[in-house]
């Protein structure tokens, strides 16, 4: 397995070991401040571009540009709108040309600062502008710190489906400043949470309990909590990454629950009324839901999974979101997955908590009859 190997060093350090595509994830509490001095180093020219959403602008903005500052770099920023809709066309099309008219070169960085929305949009921006810069990971979002900032996915969505335009592009450094997470509504740090824990259910039982014992606390606000489960999170994906770095075989293990989570997200329009993570949330019961009525995963997983779900006010049900999904549409997503083969759907099932296995297994008759039951269409 790829090393996430932990230094010795305040704030805290892993790497994500990718032989000279390598790279540190960072992660403390107040590093924000301090971004010129882990940045300069990195970077080839004198000038960043760094792409934000508003709302993140409005908080966080001023603070990297000083600290960029103190460290003589020049800076330029450019401001998209919050929210899941800027991973779009129109969106991508309109932040390429805010970039290009900064007469960008081959040694300009982009930073993207904020959530997951950011990271993936400015990323995939990366990968094409120029042919290629390199860019840099500050996420503001628990989501982004445990999951979307690390392991080079970047992409934007379609009217066919979620992130299904995108490249591998890695960053040069993930920078998670624990103390923005202050600021994040307690609905965004649930839905982080929901990828937090992923890592459990997927391999690790010993860190589900963790949770079990830690997760209300973590929600609740508690900074070492959430300090130690970023970290937990970043050393399992980095891990994996490491691995299997463009998803050949164990990294699609990470998108556990994701299959079913898109379509959901698809069918409710990519907006409000179903964030990204309370879709995984969801979708990971699903995958619960599945391997139980296959006979693979013992009932008792998947109540003590459901009941710390309640613990913490994470929605397990479908229909707690809406009342009439259509069974054929959410059925149709499933065949434009990226992990479905010449037709062939794959899915991430478990044998357990910590037992995720990936399948093409499944037969649509009864896949069809669980989701039917579990929609209550
Ligand atoms: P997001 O980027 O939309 O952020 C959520 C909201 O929180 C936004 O309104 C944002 O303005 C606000 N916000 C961000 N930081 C804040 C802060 N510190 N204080 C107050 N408000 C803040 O959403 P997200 O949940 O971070 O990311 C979801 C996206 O990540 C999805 O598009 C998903 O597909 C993607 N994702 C990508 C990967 C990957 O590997 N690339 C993995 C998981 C998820
Ligand atoms: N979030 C899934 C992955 O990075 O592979």
């Amino acid at each position: 397995m790829g090393e996430a190997a932990l230094k010795k060093s305040e704030p805290a350090r892993l790497v994500v070991a990718l032989g000279e595509r390598s790279y540190d994830i960072v992660v403390g509490e107040r590093i924000l401040g301090k971004a010129g001095q882990y940045i300069l180093p990195l970077i080839r020219g004198k000038k960043v571009l760094i792409v934000c959403d508003e709302t993140v602008a409005k908080l966080y903005l001023h603070r990297l540009t000083n600290a960029l500052e103190e460290a003589q770099i020049r800076s330029r920023s450019i401001l998209v709108k919050p929210g899941e809709g800027s991973k779009s066309m129109a969106s991508f099309g309109e932040l390429m040309e805010a970039l290009l008219a900064e007469k960008p070169d081959r040694k300009t960085t982009l930073i993207a600062l904020g959530g997951g929305v950011i990271g993936d949009l400015t990323g995939f921006a990366a990968s094409v502008l120029l042919r290629g810069v390199e860019f840099i990971q500050i996420p503001t979002t628990l989501l982004s710190q445990v999951d979307s900032s690390v392991g080079g996915k970047t992409g934007i969505n379609s009217r066919w489906g979620k992130n299904l335009i995108g490249s591998f592009h890695q960053p040069r450094l993930v920078l998670a400043d624990v103390a923005t997470l202050a600021t994040l509504p307690k609905r965004e740090l649930l839905s982080g949470y929901a990828e937090v824990l992923k890592y459990g259910l997927i391999n690790d039982t010993a860190f589900f309990g963790w949770l079990e014992q830690h997760g209300a606390g973590l929600i609740g606000g508690d900074t070492a909590l959430m300090t130690e489960a970023i970290l937990r999170s970043c050393a399992a994906k980095a891990a994996i990454v490491g691995e299997d770095e463009k998803e050949s075989g164990v990294r699609a293990l990470l998108n556990l629950g994701h299959t079913f989570g898109h379509a959901l997200e698809a069918e409710t329009g990519y907006g409000d009324a179903l964030l990204h993570g309370e879709a995984v949330a969801i979708g990971m019961v699903l995958a619960l839901k599945m391997s139980v009525v296959m006979g693979l995963c013992p009932q008792a997983d998947m109540d003590r999974v459901i009941a710390h779900y309640k613990t913490v006010g994470l929605a397990f049900c479908p229909k707690s979101i809406r009342k009439d999904w259509n069974v054929d549409a959410l059925m149709e997503h499933f065949t434009r997955d990226k992990k479905a083969e010449g037709g062939k759907l794959t899915f991430i099932l478990l044998r357990g908590i910590g037992k995720a296995f990936i399948t093409q297994e499944v037969n649509v008759e009864t896949l069809r009859d669980m989701l039917a039951k579990a929609v209550g269409a």
